[in-house]
């Protein structure tokens, strides 16, 4: 299979390139990104002579480089990560959102349409169900659609989008909703990346609100192997949910972070709430589990211990991104090297900027 993975130099994609090579070694990959902020080009790094794989810096809105790629690579199924991701950010500044999540997605969606392709998988969030109260049900696939962020909200649109496709041209999507992923390689802007590197640096642990928002928490790894059972057996036009069945308040996760770096509760400070916050996502993933066989496997505690260790063992990683020096790494490291013609597999495409919003 050739695929095209949007938004592959994030933190989900990376991951996701990163299993398939081990999982189907036969398969071609494409990454498309444009490395905004959340972009990291370090992070695939161990790829950058992978045969395999190509890196292709680009933006979603642009249609005439995604017709051209998926043409010219003979794309079967693309994996659409890329995406504005962060709650905080979306309500400083939702335009972003609406033109990536929601102007982008329909741009990638009009150009599969038209090249034939096989299978689009749209990864989306559990947050699009809304918010739960403490004694509710977990979301099933069938829980309406209730988003509250500007975030959610453009996902909630770009999922409507993916599912009309199906429901009106009879475009091969599928569809997966998951819970708050953590592991490797996440920026420090979530909670836990964000925690673990304030607590390494004896910096307050910014609590919002009670600290009683509840959130469920999967490792990355099971659900990029969710995401691999959905692209490869998953039925057309359905919607799988994905979650780590661990369900817990953040004061939880902050005081298992301060424990595995060693550090005491004085560092926590309770700042002023999201607005909308959200006070508890839960997932049913029974769906996934019953039809594809699918079921995460790393404990969170487990999950929490090692993605610690990991952010200690892979210091360079992230003090690039403090410094902010990773912004510049594409330039340093692999622009020059296309420019010898030396047939690295990472490449640029002509990056022809915004054509939509
Ligand atoms: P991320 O912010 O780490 O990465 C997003 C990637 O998309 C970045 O590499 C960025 O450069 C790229 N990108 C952004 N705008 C682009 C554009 N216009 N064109 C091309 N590339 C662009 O995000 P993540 O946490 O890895 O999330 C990936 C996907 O999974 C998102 O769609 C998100 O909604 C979804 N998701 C995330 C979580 C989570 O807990 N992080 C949970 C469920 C679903
Ligand atoms: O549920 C899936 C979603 O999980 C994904 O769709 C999003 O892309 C991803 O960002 C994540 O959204 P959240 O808003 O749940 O994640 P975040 O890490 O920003 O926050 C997790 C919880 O921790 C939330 O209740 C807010 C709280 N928080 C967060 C930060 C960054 C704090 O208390 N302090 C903080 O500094």
């Amino acid at each position: 299979m050739n695929l095209l993975v949007t938004g592959g130099a994030g933190f989900i994609g990376a991951n996701f390139v990163y299993s398939q090579r081990q999982q189907h070694p036969q398969d071609r990959i494409v990454i498309l990104d444009a490395l905004t902020y959340a972009g990291n080009l370090s992070t695939l790094d161990a790829l950058s002579t992978d045969p395999a794989v190509r890196f292709v810096r680009g933006d979603i809105c642009d249609a005439a480089l995604v017709a051209a790629l998926l043409r010219d690579e003979h794309i079967d199924a693309i994996v659409h990560f890329a995406a504005e991701s962060h709650v905080d950010r979306s309500i400083l500044g939702p335009m972003d959102f609406v033109r990536t999540n929601v102007v982008g997605t329909a741009t990638l969606l009009e150009a599969a349409r038209a090249a034939k392709i096989a299978r689009f998988l749209h990864v989306s969030t559990d947050e699009v169900y809304g918010s739960l109260e403490p004694n509710d049900p977990a979301f099933s696939e069938t829980h309406p659609i209730q988003p509250r962020s500007p975030y959610s909200a453009s996902k909630a649109a770009s999922d409507h989008l993916v599912l009309s496709y199906f429901h009106t041209y009879g475009f091969p999507v599928l569809l997966t909703r998951c819970s708050n992923n953590y592991g490797p390689y996440q920026f420090p802007e979530k909670l836990i990346p964000l925690m673990v590197l304030n607590a390494f640096a004896n910096q307050p642990l910014p609590v919002y609100g009670d600290g009683m928002n509840v959130r469920d928490w999967i490792h990355v790894s099971d659900h990029c192997a969710g995401l691999d059972a959905v692209l490869r057996r998953g039925r057309i036009g359905e919607v799988y949910n994905l979650g780590g069945m661990a369900e817990r308040p953040n004061l939880d996760i902050v005081r298992a972070i301060l424990a595995l770096t060693g550090r005491d509760e004085s560092l926590i400070r309770y700042v002023t709430d999201r607005p909308g916050h959200d006070r508890r996502y839960a997932i049913d993933c029974s769906k996934a589990m019953n039809e594809l066989g699918w079921t995460p496997r790393v404990s969170l505690e487990q999950g929490l211990r090692d993605t610690v260790r990991w952010y200690r063992e892979n210091e360079a990683w992230w003090q690039r991104i403090r410094s902010g020096e990773y912004r510049t790494w594409f330039e340093r490291n692999y622009a020059a090297r296309l420019d010898t013609g030396s047939g690295s597999p990472a490449a640029t495409a002509k990056h022809s900027g915004a054509s939509c919003a």
